[in-house]
C-alpha cells in the first residue's frame, strides 16, 4: 500500500501562546507540501489554543491516559483531549516510558483508539542494548507488547526511536534504521494480516533539515517523528519539504 509520508512534530514541554505563530506558520507551510502528511503534538495546553488557530490542521497530545476518567491527578482521558480538538496522540515515547511498561502503554494506544484518535506507539533501545547488539530483539519485545490489540478503526503509526539517539545530534546509519524498519514491518505485517499495510512506521531520533531526506528514502521508512527540529518553521518545514 503507498501512503503519504508522516511527519509529525512533537513539541514535547515547550510552547506557550507566543508560540501560536509557529503552529501557524507550520500549518500554513505544511499545505504547500503535496503527497505528505504533517501534524503537531503540543503540550496539552496548547491543543485548543491550537485547534483554533489553525482549523483542520492535525493537532494532537504527547500522552493519554488509559482510564476514560477518575481520580488520576493531573492526567488527561482521550474523549478530554478529542474535546480539547486533538486528533492524534503519541503513546509510550521513551521519556514517559520511564515511568510505565508496555502493557499500560498498550491500554493507552486502545483507549486513544476507541475515543477515534489516531495512535503513534513509540519503542526504542537504550544505548546499552545498541551497543550490546541487542537492538532489533530491544525493539520488536516493546511493539509486541505495546501495539494495541487491533490496527483500529483510526490511524495507527510506529515510531522506532533509539533513545541513545534523541536530542544527541547522533543517528543510526541509514543501514541500522532499514533494519530496525524492516523488521517492524515484518511485525506489523505478520501480527495484523492485510491491515498491517496500512500502518506507518516513522523513524525519530535527531532528524532535522540535512538528514531527513537519506531517512526517507530508508525502505520502510514513512516518515519521522521530530522533536527539537519541530519547534520552528524554518527548521520544521526542510524537513517537510524532504519527505
Ligand atoms: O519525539 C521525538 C523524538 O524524541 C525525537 O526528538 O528530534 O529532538 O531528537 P529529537
Amino acid at each position: 500500500m503507498i501512503q503519504n509520508k508522516y511527519v509529525v512534530g512533537n513539541w514535547k514541554m515547550n510552547g506557550v501562546g507566543a508560540h501560536l505563530e509557529e503552529v501557524r506558520a507550520i500549518a500554513g507551510g505544511a499545505a504547500r507540501y503535496r503527497g505528505v502528511d504533517v501534524a503537531l503534538c503540543l503540550p496539552a495546553t496548547l491543543i485548543h489554543r491550537a485547534a483554533d488557530v489553525v482549523p483542520g490542521f492535525p493537532v494532537g497530545a504527547q500522552d493519554v491516559h488509559f482510564e476514560p476518567h477518575g481520580a488520576h491527578t493531573g492526567c488527561l482521558g482521550a474523549a478530554m483531549l478529542v474535546d480539547a480538538g486533538a486528533v492524534l496522540t503519541i503513546v509510550g515515547h521513551s521519556e514517559r516510558r520511564e515511568r510505565e511498561r508496555s502493557a499500560e502503554v498498550r491500554a493507552k494506544a486502545e483507549a486513544a483508539q476507541a475515543a477515534g484518535l489516531d495512535v503513534i506507539v513509540c519503542v526504542g533501545e537504550s544505548l546499552e542494548a545498541h551497543e550490546a547488539g541487542a537492538t532489533i530483539e530491544t525493539v520488536c519485545r516493546l511493539a509486541n507488547k505495546s501495539l494495541p490489540e487491533q490496527v483500529g478503526p483510526t490511524r495507527l503509526t510506529l515510531s522506532y526511536e533509539p533513545v541513545w539517539a534523541i536530542g544527541s545530534g547522533s543517528t543510526p546509519s541509514p543501514k541500522e534504521i532499514g533494519w530496525v524498519a524492516g523488521a517492524l514491518r515484518d511485525l506489523v505485517d505478520k501480527r495484523f494480516g492485510g491491515q498491517g499495510a496500512g500502518v506507518r512506521i516513522l523513524y525519530g531520533g535527531s532528524v532535522n533539515g540535512s538528514n531527513a531526506a537519506e531517512i526517507f528514502a530508508v525502505p520502510n521508512v514513512d516518515g519521522a517523528l521530530v522533536g527539537g527540529a519541530s519547534l520552528r518553521a524554518i527548521d520544521f518545514l526542510p524537513i517537510v519539504a524532504a519527505a
